[in-house]
């Protein structure tokens, strides 16, 4: 048993709200999932217990190059480290390395209705931008995702608005199977940190920046270079209005605005007044400035951990066995309560 279980256990008396949360491995992180989602993770985990998963599972519901998955697992899991989740604190692992997702997924999908699915935004979109493959696991994401937060008890879940409806639904199949079956699952919220911000495309910044936008010049990687930071952000698409203020119709000049912001801690008010009768382009080199600076010691910390594979794998390893301990109680209760006939 790894330390960690101990901790778990010993936690008993006093026990710490749970938080899982999950980036796909679908390409390189960009800034949007450092300033949405894994900067928040980092200042969580003190004070709740955090899993913190890979989930390969979900990235292959649009198609992917086996090669390029496999590796981007790995950057992944060196990526939330680098970005300060540390491992003795929170369970890394990846989704695939726990069986109990998969299998208790499949229970879920057996309590979760036609209808509901055909609902979720992010399946009509997804089924647009990849007409050619609208497989079963596209239309089911949602039921896997809703595995991945009960299979742990999880209090609250930590995700950008896009992801709100997923959780909403993953509350709904918990409380129909409660209800059905007799208490088992954790009904989960969904939980927004004040500064979780949604980033935007620099050059259709009415997009969300996504690492699978086929235009590297439309996000920021947490890996590329200094320099290529600030040359996108310098190109950034913004308006032909010259005033740096936030207002509707300015998403461009928003967008940048969130981006400088989350890495000065300033206000918008203030960075008006910081850029009161200046121009774009001082504003545009300001934000690559900062940005660039700001991911320094990320991208540092994480060109050292992603050449270091024996200590990545021995964290794959740790994380599995403590989430495989913990999801396997849970889905042994499931087992039990839906009747499937237990041999001991
Ligand atoms: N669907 C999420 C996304 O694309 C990733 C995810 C999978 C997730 N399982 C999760 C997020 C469980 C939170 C909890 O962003």
């Amino acid at each position: 048993m790894s330390e960690q279980i101990v901790n778990v256990q010993e936690n008993k008396e006093e026990p710490k709200k749970r938080i899982f949360s999950g980036v796909q491995p679908s390409g390189v992180l960009t800034l949007g999932n450092y300033l949405g989602a894994i900067k928040n993770w980092v200042t969580l985990q003190d004070d709740y217990e955090c899993l913190y998963c890979v989930v390969d599972l979900h990235a292959i519901t649009v198609r992917q190059v086996p090669a390029d998955l496999r590796k981007h697992t790995q950057e992944a899991l060196a990526l939330y480290i680098a970005c300060g989740i540390d491992p003795e604190k929170s369970c890394v692992f990846v989704q695939s390395h726990v069986p109990a997702h998969a299998e208790l997924s499949w229970v879920l999908g057996c309590n979760t209705m036609f209808g509901e699915l055909s609902r979720m935004t992010q399946f009509k979109d997804k089924s647009q931008k990849h007409a050619d493959n609208v497989n079963a696991g596209l239309f089911t994401y949602p039921v896997l995702m809703a595995a991945d937060i009960l299979l742990y008890g999880t209090d609250l879940v930590p995700v950008g608005a896009d992801q709100k409806q997923h959780v909403e639904l993953a509350r709904d199949i918990a409380g129909r199977f409660n209800g059905v079956y007799s208490d088992t699952f954790t009904v989960p919220e969904p939980f927004f940190v004040k500064t979780g911000m949604k980033i935007y495309s620099l050059t259709d910044p009415t997009k969300k920046m996504s690492k699978s936008d086929p235009n590297p010049k439309s996000y920021v990687s947490i890996i590329e270079t200094r320099d290529e930071t600030i040359k996108k952000i310098k190109s950034a698409v913004t308006d032909s209005d010259t005033a740096v203020r936030y207002a509707q119709g300015k998403d461009g000049i928003n967008n940048l605005m969130s981006i400088y912001s989350s890495f000065t801690g300033k206000g918008y008010d203030e960075i008006e007044r910081e850029f009161d009768g200046k121009g774009y382009g001082e504003f545009k080199a300001a934000v690559g400035e900062v940005c660039a600076d700001g991911l320094e010691s990320v991208r540092n910390e994480y060109a050292r951990l992603v050449k270091d594979k024996a200590y990545l794998e021995e964290v794959m390893k740790k994380g599995a066995d403590t989430a495989s301990y913990l999801a396997r109680k849970t889905l042994s209760k499931v087992y039990r309560k839906v009747g499937f006939y237990s041999v001991k």
